[in-house]
């Protein structure tokens, strides 16, 4: 080091100094690093860009943010939804600016990628930073360092600051359009099954769909039933339509639904009393209750505690139809007409039935797509007496004759009022399809 073999008092007095001023310097560094939120900036006011997207690259492009969300339930934090890097995103900092005393605050992120990645290099990840006290922040900023100018940096609003009381009993969301989706007739028919059995609100997180596809999404966003949350997620990573890593340099699985399924948790976690995780072409399905809500006032009721409720998918092949309820107007409707798809494949041995799920969202923490990662409360699986997930798709054992298959036909309970509000629907959009 410099300070050995100096010889002078004064040198030596020099060097003391120097060592103190380091030590100090490191000291301040070591706060800085803490998850305690520090004043790095007085007298400031807030001037970066508010983020509009849904999907934000931080430089570098290794991290994403979908959104950031408040959450008291354990002690005050904000938690932003994200996508990241599993190995290249190291430390993150959260910059919050307090609008009432002018002071910037930073703390340091806890990164938590989320378990079920399934190989790829970019998965779900939860941001979390301690907020400042009195401060109630209304924006947060993401940095790779606890230095430098926060007004280059995007602020994004945190969301579910204010607590709200319910306003709809279940919200559906749908994970991931893509594909030029157009699928149009089982789309309207699940939208309409979903409301008949007591739906208000339905989130599509949506990369890409049929101009036809528009048209109807945009019925139903009039109507209010629909909200669409833009999900460009291809124009930032190289996305898989598998669910797991098949070593093709994509990045991220399955359109990145687990990050978009966590994010629709939170953004209902204030507006919903439950939270519904499915596909657009799956349906749950009550077989004592006439809907959902009996059926989860019951559930509820039998399961103090529980906070997530598991459905077990059943497929209906769409290559197997009966001739009931071949209503010729619909046939020039592109997509499938479940209610001639009342065959399902019966259990194999040996292959476990997937489940999704109805939440409490207040109570889940993390959520994968078949069960969550973790929550406040206990998963239970509802048994098949007491309802059933009706899939209808390409089959998944496609050489078994119709015999083998087993005549169901739950939906058909509901065929007179599911066909009144089709037909009220593909009226009304295929009307607008002219103009
Ligand atoms: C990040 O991605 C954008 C396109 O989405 C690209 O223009 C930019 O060069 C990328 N930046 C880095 C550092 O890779
Ligand atoms: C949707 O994706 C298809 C290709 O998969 C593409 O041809 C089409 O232009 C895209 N549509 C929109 C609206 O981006
Ligand atoms: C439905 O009816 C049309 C004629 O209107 C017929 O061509 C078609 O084969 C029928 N489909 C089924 C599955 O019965
Ligand atoms: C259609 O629903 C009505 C009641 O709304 C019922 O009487 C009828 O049996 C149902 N049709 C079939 C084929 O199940």
């Amino acid at each position: 080091m410099l300070c050995a073999g100096k010889k002078s008092y004064f040198a030596a007095a020099v060097c003391i100094m120097t060592v103190t001023s380091m030590l100090a310097v490191s000291y301040l560094k070591l706060q800085r690093l803490s998850h305690q939120p520090k004043v790095i900036q007085e007298g400031r006011r807030c001037r970066g860009k508010i983020a509009i997207s849904t999907i934000t690259a931080l430089e570098g492009n290794k991290t994403f943010i979908i959104s950031p969300y408040f959450d008291d339930r354990e002690s005050k934090v904000t938690r932003l939804i994200g996508i990241v890097h599993h190995e290249d995103v190291k430390q993150l900092y959260c910059w919050f600016c307090c609008q009432a005393n002018g002071k910037i605050y930073v703390s340091k992120a806890k990164i938590d990628v989320h378990s079920d990645r399934f190989g790829f290099p970019y998965g779900a990840a939860d941001i979390v930073c301690l907020e400042p006290k009195n401060c109630d922040p209304t924006h947060v900023s993401i940095h790779q360092s606890p230095h430098g100018n926060i007004d280059q940096l995007p602020r994004f609003e945190i969301k579910n600051r204010k607590p709200e009381t319910f306003s709809v009993d279940f919200t559906v969301c749908i994970s991931a359009m893509f594909g030029n989706y157009n699928n149009v007739l089982q789309f309207i028919q699940s939208m309409e099954m979903y409301k008949i059995l007591g739906v208000q609100k339905v989130v599509i997180y949506k990369n890409n769909c049929s101009h036809l596809m528009e048209k109807v999404l945009k019925f139903y966003i009039e109507e209010g039933t629909v909200e669409v949350i833009p999900w460009p997620i291809n124009s930032h990573l190289r996305v898989s339509s598998k669910w797991r890593f098949m070593q093709d340099g994509t990045h991220i699985g399955y359109y990145g639904q687990i990050t978009a399924l966590n994010d629709c948790i939170y953004r209902n976690m204030e507006r919903s009393k439950f939270v519904v995780l499915n596909d657009a072409d799956e349906i749950i399905l009550p077989l004592k209750h006439p809907d959902w809500k009996t059926m989860m006032n019951s559930l509820r009721e039998q399961n103090p505690g529980t906070s997530v409720f598991l459905f077990e998918n059943h497929i209906f092949p769409e290559t197997v139809s009966s001739r009931t309820f071949n209503i010729s107007s619909w046939n020039t409707v592109p997509g499938v007409n479940i209610l001639q798809h009342v065959y399902r494949e019966p259990d194999r041995k040996d292959v476990i039935n997937p489940r999704k799920m109805i939440v409490d969202p207040r109570k889940v923490i993390q959520t994968s797509v078949h069960s969550v990662l973790r929550a406040y409360g206990k998963s239970v699986y509802v048994p098949m007496d007491v309802a059933l997930i009706y899939h209808c798709r390409k089959a998944l054992q496609g050489n078994l004759p119709r015999e083998s298959l087993i005549r169901d036909t739950t939906l058909w309970k509901y065929n007179s009022s599911l066909i009144m509000n089709v037909n009220k629907v593909l009226s009304q959009t295929m009307l607008q399809t002219k103009n």
